[in-house]
Order: C-alpha cells, then sequence, then structure tokens
C-alpha cells in the first residue's frame, strides 16, 4: 500500500511520519481568499463542486501533505435536515436555535443525500485528482458538538440552553443526538461510497462534559457511529477528535473504538506515547498559536512532538485548525522539518 496516511492508520510506525493540518484549506491561503469571493454565501460555496475541490487541493499543491480533507462544514447536515443555517462575515455560523420538541420534529433526514448531494460530487472528484500517496479524509462533525449549535444557535457562547435540555429532559434530548447519530452515519458512509478512505468525527465541544453526560453524549455517540460504519465499511478508520477532554481520552478511545485519535494541544505528547498509542494511531497536536508566532519557538514546538511520537503509529497535525491569520511560510517550514524527519 503506497499511502503513508492509511499505513499509520493501520498501526505501522513509520520513520518519517505522514501528516496534514485541521483546516489546511482557508482563509491563511491568499489563493483561498481569492476564489472564496466567487460566492457570497459559504453554504454555496461548500455546495459548488469545482469550486470545493478546487480549495481541497491548494494547500497541497504548497506543502504536500498526505491526507487531503474534503473542503466542506460540519453544518451542512443540520442544514441538510431542514434547519436554517447562515455563515455571518466576522461572526461565524448562524443558526434558527432549535426550541425543544416542536422544532426537533420539523426536522428529517429524508432529503439528507439529495441535499447533500453535492459534497459527494465533490468527494468523487477529488478521489480521482489526488495524488497516489495521498489519502481522502471524509468527516463530520460528532453528535453533541453539532447540537450545541443546533442548540446555542451558534458556537463559543456559555452552552447553558444545551446543557440545560440535555439535564432536564434528557430522553427528549436524546432523540435529537439519536438523529444526528443516524444522518452523520448515513453521510460519513455516503462519503465512503464515493471515495473517502479516512473518516473524521469532529467533537470540538466535547470538553464542556464531565461523568455521566460525558458517556452519554460524547462517549456514545461517537461509538455508535464508528459501529455503524464499521459493519458497512470495515476498512476504514475514523479518527476521533473529541477536543480539550483531558485525561478522559483514554477512556474515548478505549470506549469507542476509533482507529485513530487526534489531539488538542493540552495534551501531554509524554502521556500520549505511554497510553493513548499503544492502543490506536495518535495524531497531532501542534499549537495553532505556535504555528502562527514561527521562528525557533515553532521548530521547538515541532521537533518535540516528532521526538515523542514518531516511535509508534503517528500522523503529524495541529491541536486545533489553522486560523486566518497564519503566515503561510509557518506551515511550510513545518512541512519541511516533518519531510526531512527520519530521512
Ligand atoms: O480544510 C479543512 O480542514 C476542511 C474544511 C473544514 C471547514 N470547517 C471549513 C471552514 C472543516 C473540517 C471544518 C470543521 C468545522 N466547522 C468544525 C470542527 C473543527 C473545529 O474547528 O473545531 C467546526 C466547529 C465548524 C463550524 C464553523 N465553520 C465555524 C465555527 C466557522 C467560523 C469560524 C471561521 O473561521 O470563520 C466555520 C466557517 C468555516 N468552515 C470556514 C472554513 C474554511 C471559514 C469561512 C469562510 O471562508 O468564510
Amino acid at each position: 500500500m503506497s499511502k503513508p496516511l492509511l499505513r499509520a492508520l493501520k498501526g505501522e510506525t513509520l520513520s518519517t511520519p505522514p501528516f496534514w493540518f485541521m483546516r489546511q484549506a482557508g482563509r491563511y491561503l491568499p489563493e483561498y481568499r481569492k476564489i472564496r469571493k466567487q460566492s457570497k454565501n459559504f453554504l454555496d460555496f461548500c455546495y459548488t463542486p469545482d469550486l470545493a475541490v478546487e480549495v481541497t487541493l491548494q494547500p497541497l499543491r504548497r506543502y504536500g501533505m498526505d491526507g487531503a480533507i474534503l473542503f466542506s462544514d460540519i453544518l451542512v447536515v443540520p442544514d441538510a435536515l431542514g434547519q436554517k443555517v447562515e455563515f455571518i462575515e466576522g461572526r461565524g455560523p448562524v443558526l434558527e436555535a432549535l426550541d425543544g420538541m416542536e422544532s426537533l420534529s420539523k426536522l428529517s433526514r429524508d432529503g439528507l443525500h439529495d441535499h447533500l448531494a453535492p459534497v459527494y460530487e465533490t468527494v468523487r472528484t477529488l478521489a480521482r485528482e489526488i495524488p497516489d500517496t495521498t489519502t481522502l479524509i471524509g468527516f463530520a462533525g460528532a453528535p453533541w458538538t453539532v447540537a450545541v449549535y443546533m442548540v446555542q444557535g451558534q458556537g463559543g457562547t456559555d452552552c447553558e440552553k444545551i446543557k440545560s435540555w440535555a439535564t432536564n429532559a434528557p430522553d427528549e434530548f436524546e432523540r435529537l443526538i439519536e438523529l444526528l447519530v443516524d444522518a452523520t452515519a448515513d453521510y460519513l458512509l455516503e462519503q465512503v461510497k464515493n471515495g473517502a478512505q479516512v473518516l473524521q468525527l469532529f467533537d470540538s465541544w466535547a470538553g464542556l462534559l464531565e461523568g455521566d453526560q460525558f458517556r452519554r453524549w460524547i462517549i456514545e455517540p461517537n461509538r455508535a457511529i464508528v459501529e455503524k460504519v464499521r459493519e458497512s465499511a470495515p476498512d476504514i478508520p475514523v479518527i476521533g477528535f473529541p477536543r480539550k477532554v483531558g485525561d478522559r481520552y483514554e477512556e474515548f478511545v478505549t470506549e469507542t473504538g476509533v482507529r485513530g485519535i487526534s489531539l488538542d494541544s493540552d495534551v501531554s505528547v509524554d502521556w500520549a506515547a505511554g497510553t493513548l498509542q499503544k492502543k490506536c494511531t495518535v495524531q497531532g497536536n501542534l499549537d495553532n498559536q505556535l504555528l502562527i508566532e514561527g521562528g525557533p519557538a515553532l521548530d521547538e514546538g515541532v521537533n518535540k512532538i516528532l521526538t515523542a511520537l514518531s516511535g509508534g503509529p503517528f500522523i503529524f497535525n495541529l491541536g486545533h485548525g489553522i486560523l486566518p491569520q497564519t503566515p503561510p511560510g509557518n506551515v511550510g517550514r513545518v512541512a519541511d522539518i516533518i519531510k526531512a524527519w527520519g530521512r
């Protein structure tokens, strides 16, 4: 098999680790900003296969990543379920927030694949166009994280509304999570049918929950999706990303059955090498602030991660997505250090 990223996910230790970066396509690239102007609306941009294919390929041309991640967004799923989703310049996503069972019952996954057909077309085209050694990564948001946007109407708030729904009416709230488990598994499997070779589940807001709630709304939905993918597509590895969950990363790996685990920047790489990497392939975890800063601190950060994790199955990545103010030269510097490692 000639794809290093797939080899790492099968458990192989590669002397030069494969790499890709979360949000590797995006506003830090001038060529992205240029083509992005062609659509006023970000979702329209995601649903235009020619444009989505082009921006997926842009970072690969510059830096030769081992992974090409489908260009789309986690919020296409609520959009496809019938919720109103908008992206507002300078503010991010804004949704018409769900308000209990009545608004939930209006959502349906009947039109899911029709609505997401342009995304599947993007995947199909990418599968043909990426280099032979590059792995095509499909993705979706994990149920809790997508639910945060659906219930709060936006990200980055205190999340009181969703927490109170999940705490005070858990059996009702479970209906939303079940809908998302089913829709997300269907969506991911359709990406696989169209050529995705690896899947990543982004649970960016997993760190909000603890104890029984962590098990019910984070572990269980991720586990259910991994199982559904395994039943229909046993060879497709799933990478989990329960961001900001500290030492609960270990329980997540053990209980969900993911083949890869993406680490945020708070996770100690030495701890990960001694625990998580014994159980699955680890991915991560360069601080995206260091990537902005550059210079000796960046080199040091990259080398520290490579030293700690390249002795086992490992994929170099960031701890969270590339930020718009990142100098593209710093991304190139990291790519160069990784490519020289082990040679
Ligand atoms: O290159 C890639 O990684 C693939 C594309 C990708 C995007 N979003 C494109 C995007 C991926 C994998 C995502 C995932 C995503 N989207 C997550 C999970 C990962 C994370 O960052 O925690 C979340 C929470 C979202 C929701 C979302 N989408 C937010 C909060 C925002 C606004 C923030 C911002 O940077 O503006 C988006 C918009 C978005 N998604 C952009 C891109 C390139 C910027 C929009 C634009 O170009 O105008």
